[in-house]
């Protein structure tokens, strides 16, 4: 499968499980290229976008990867990781960037005035909290347009951050989504276990 024959949004929800054993083939750049577009398309507050991606395909670096990741097989196992991480800093940098054009400069302005307002006062640690919020939702739309481009993955938070941040040379205000090893399924994971809506959600 390809991005020529896209699953349905809901065959994509429905078969996507975590996948820790990959076929070994490298990954169609295309595909990946898509996949990526298709995540970046997801919402955030003020349209913030602090979510940032790095695609590790390098089998040495994917090598240190494991191994900060307690030795998890599944990222040697995939073609390809993708590091979801996210950078509020680099976002209040040029935020006039994230207003929508169709505002002006004026919209620029104020996009501004409404993040200085709203993080100015605030420390590295806790407005990267909240940018990490916006990244979290970017992580589980890598997930589905990978899925429905017939790729799979597992999310994964088993890893030691430190490490991740220096093998990759990231900063240390950045915080992760998640590792997200990516590739063609090679086993079949685990039927779906969930809590019935019942226990779930109150109708008022
Ligand atoms: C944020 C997050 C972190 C996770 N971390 C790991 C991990 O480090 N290693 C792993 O094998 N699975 C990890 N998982 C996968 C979960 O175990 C899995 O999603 C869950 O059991 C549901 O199964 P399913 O994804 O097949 O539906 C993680 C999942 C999420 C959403």
């Amino acid at each position: 499968m390809t991005a020529a024959s896209p699953l349905t949004m809901t065959q994509a929800i429905e078969t996507r499980r975590s996948i820790r054993q990959f076929v070994q083939e490298p990954l169609d750049q295309g595909d990946l290229r898509e996949i990526l577009r298709l995540a970046s398309l997801a919402p955030s507050a003020w349209n913030a976008q602090t979510w940032r991606f790095v695609v590790v395909q390098d089998p040495a670096l994917r090598a240190e990867l494991q191994a900060a990741a307690y030795g998890q097989t599944q990222v040697t196992s995939a073609p390809a990781v993708i590091v979801v991480y996210s950078d509020m800093e680099d976002t209040l940098r040029d935020v006039e960037a994230t207003a929508h054009p169709g505002m002006g400069e004026q919209g620029q302005q104020k996009q501004r005035a409404t993040f200085e307002q709203a993080f100015g006062g605030q420390d590295v640690a806790q407005r990267g909290a909240w940018g990490l919020a916006q990244a979290n939702i970017a992580f589980g739309f890598v997930m589905l347009a990978a899925r429905g481009l017939g790729y799979d993955t597992v999310p994964m938070l088993g890893f030691d951050p430190d490490k991740v941040r220096a093998l990759l040379n990231l900063p240390e205000h950045v915080q992760f989504a998640g590792l997200l090893p990516l590739g063609r399924r090679a086993e079949e994971g685990h039927p779906h276990h969930r809590h019935s809506l019942d226990r779930l959600v109150t109708w008022k």
